[in-house]
């Protein structure tokens, strides 16, 4: 089989808990080629990973022929320019979420990238985790009957500590919403499909973040209408004291249908709830061992810490996609689809009313 050659761009947070080492867990795959705006987190990393190449400049590194698909884990502003000009040279091309700063510039990457015949995936990372993937196949199968009702709620304690590029609004687009809550609309689209509507409230907190001004929003909540009539109630927060922060805070999905109920915990990566309607009450039950890996993925899911390691994933399903010749799961234009809810929540916040998704 021959060798894919990546390249990624970016090489700070999510690449080193997530690109890294996905990637090198999938065989006949090469990391070749690094790039990071600052030189001394891109000297570091290509000390750890040994990539023959790389550069402060991604035009160094996209443009090269050797280097077949490219990560994109860079500050969200630059998510466009950088995928644009991955995809401009023919590459095939993960990119992290939220995929761009605005709905309209999301469909163009994802046009751009169709027309071009590369493979794209936007990195829905939580669509990985086991339980999550059970009840999505349960969902299809139709045990959960009409959807009624879509719930989650993303409670995490950042505290006011400084963010970085995440905190500035030019940089990052939204705050909670784009980077916690981007997530979750994936989930109600996969599970419930598109919604027709909703009325939001976006709050911040702390205009002040390690004495940087924040203008993004600490706090999201939507309430939103599908296109099939069901409901959905969707809230996340970086400022729930006492939650802890990262992947030990409460993470919830319910989701209520005219036969069953269904409840998923990020931190319950093997079970889930369930009660049917008119039932005694809720039951725990297993997620089935074949839903422990993504489909054909070289991980081990005894392996290491599972609240971490089911990211690894990914990875594999975007070089499965490449040598499949398929479409990701999921795709830039699932990216745009949670892009258009993110602009629709911006401006019912701003208008304080409805706005149509
Ligand atoms: N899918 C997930 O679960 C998940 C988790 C965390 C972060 N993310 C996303 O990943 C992206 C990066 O987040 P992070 O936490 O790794 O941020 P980070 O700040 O830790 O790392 C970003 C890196 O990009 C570099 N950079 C900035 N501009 C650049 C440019 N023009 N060219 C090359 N390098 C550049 C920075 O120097 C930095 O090292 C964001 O879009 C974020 O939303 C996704």
């Amino acid at each position: 089989m021959k060798t894919l050659n990546f390249a990624i761009i970016g090489c700070g947070g999510v690449t080193l808990q997530n690109h890294l080492p996905g990637l090198a867990l999938c065989p006949d795959t090469k990391l070749i080629a690094l790039c990071d705006s600052d030189p001394i987190t891109v000297k570091k990393a290509r000390q750890v990973t040994g990539a023959a190449v790389s550069s402060t400049r991604y035009e160094d590194i996209v443009t090269r022929h050797d280097v077949h698909a490219v990560i994109v884990a860079t500050p969200n502003f630059t998510h466009m320019p950088i995928a644009l000009a991955a995809i401009a040279h023919g590459k095939h091309v993960l990119c992290e979420k939220p995929l761009a700063l605005n709905a309209a510039d999301a469909r163009a990457m994802a046009t751009a990238a169709d027309q071009a015949g590369v493979r794209h995936m936007t990195a829905f990372t939580y669509r990985f985790v086991p339980a999550m993937r059970y009840l999505r196949h349960l969902v299809a199968r139709g045990d959960l009957g009409q959807p009624r009702h879509y719930r989650s709620c993303r409670l995490q304690d950042w505290g006011t500590r400084p963010l970085g590029w995440r905190q500035v609004k030019q940089l990052a687009g939204t705050g909670e919403l784009g980077d916690m809550l981007s997530h979750r609309i994936d989930f109600a689209h996969l599970l419930v499909g598109p919604m027709q509507r909703l009325v939001a409230s976006l709050k911040n907190l702390t205009p002040l973040r390690g004495n940087q001004p924040n203008d993004t929003d600490d706090w999201v909540g939507i309430l939103a209408e599908f296109r099939c009539s069901a409901t959905g109630v969707l809230e996340s927060s970086k400022l729930a004291s006492g939650h802890n922060e990262s992947w030990r805070s409460l993470d919830l999905v319910e989701i209520n249908g005219s036969d069953r109920s269904f409840v998923f915990t990020t931190g319950a990566w093997n079970e889930l709830q369930t009660g049917k309607a008119g039932g005694p009450g809720m039951e725990r039950i297993p997620v089935p061992a074949e839903f422990w890996r993504w489909p054909g993925s070289p991980r081990d899911p005894h392996a290491g810490d599972p609240l971490v390691t089911f990211r690894y994933d990914q990875i594999w399903e975007f070089v499965d996609a490449i040598r499949s010749q398929r479409p990701c799961d999921s795709t830039f234009h699932d990216g745009a689809r949670v892009q258009t809810v993110t602009d629709a929540a911006v401006q019912s916040a701003e208008r304080h009313a409805w706005v149509d998704c």
